[in-house]
């Protein structure tokens, strides 16, 4: 299955969940504008192409966690951008969901898809245990102790400089969590040994670090176009980012150590078991922004 057919999978399992039933059309639409934006879907994908390195054929179940990883990304970028948040007016190159629909079901929209995809996950056909544990790790990585916690971080640090390793902080949390729950899930659901297990989990956090200090360092570099969002907002904050704590040639740096111990943690687990890492190796090599 190409790329292309994978993602209009991942697209139509998020419509019919939202066209199924109807109760506040409204709501829905709001949802749905954020959703249909597209955005990189480098979560969902990541976790499509590590289940196919461990040689698993895809099916509708897959696609459901995939979707309901994607969920709650795309919520947390619609809390993230309220004015109360990062107050910022463009995503995924179009108008925040706030600017377009109201901060009220902004608020309600991001709510909605940080609890629907607890569902999506539990009517998946997986094994019943399998499902539990999909569904405790998602809350980790995503609630009060990953992501959230990480946006309270993040929130509290902008009132003062932060060291580097409060700064690594705040980013393996709101960030670093959800990007490490594809590797998580994909051993979940392959049934890994706990050995495998974790060492998937720590090249996800690895992987999860170097993206958000990437995406610290495109903020300087980047434009509207390329990013979809305002560029410099970081900038204008003055949030403790990689760059502004370490310039930008030692935050480059930095981020091509972390892509680094990720692909050296794909090579071991790659000796370790069958899992052939091919695919996730290119995504990841596609993240150096050294040249
Ligand atoms: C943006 O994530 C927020 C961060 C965690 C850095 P992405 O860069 O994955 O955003 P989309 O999904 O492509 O819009
Ligand atoms: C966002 O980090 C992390 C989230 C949990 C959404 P940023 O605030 O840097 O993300 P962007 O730059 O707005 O996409
Ligand atoms: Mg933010
Ligand atoms: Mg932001
Ligand atoms: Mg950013």
């Amino acid at each position: 299955m190409n790329q292309v057919e994978r993602l209009t999978w991942l697209e139509q399992v998020m419509l019919d969940f939202y066209s199924e039933r109807s109760v506040a059309p409204r709501l829905v639409e709001t949802i749905l504008y954020s959703v249909q934006a597209g955005g990189k879907r480098l979560r969902p994908l990541l976790f499509l192409e590590l289940l196919e390195g461990f040689g698993l054929s895809l099916t509708q179940a897959h696609m459901q966690v995939a979707a309901a990883l994607e969920m709650i990304h795309t919520g947390s970028l619609i809390h993230d951008d309220l004015p109360v948040m990062d107050d910022d007016d463009y995503r995924r190159g179009r108008l925040t969901s706030h600017k377009k629909f109201g901060e009220d079901m902004a608020i309600l929209a991001g709510d909605s898809l940080f609890l629907d995809s607890y569902a999506l996950v539990a009517m998946s056909e997986l094994p019943s245990q399998v499902r539990v544990e999909l569904i405790a790790e998602l809350s980790q990585a995503a609630g009060t102790f990953g992501m959230v916690g990480g946006q309270v971080l993040d929130m509290q640090g902008e009132k003062r400089s932060l060291t580097l390793a409060e700064l690594q902080d705040v980013h393996a949390h709101k960030t670093g969590k959800l990007l490490a729950y594809p590797f998580v899930a994909a051993g979940i659901i392959v049934g890994v040994e706990e050995h495998h297990k974790a060492v998937l989990r720590e090249i996800g956090e690895w992987l999860g670090l170097a993206f958000q200090v990437r995406d610290d360092i495109l903020d300087v570099t980047a434009s509207f176009e390329e990013l979809g969002k305002t560029p410099k907002k970081d900038l204008v904050a003055a949030k403790s980012t990689y760059p502004a704590l370490l310039g930008l040639q030692e935050a480059t740096a930095y981020l091509e150590m972390t892509l680094d111990k990720v692909v050296s943690g794909l090579a071991a687990l790659e000796a370790q078991s069958s899992f052939q890492a091919d695919k996730i190796r290119e995504i990841v090599e596609g993240l150096r922004l050294d040249g």
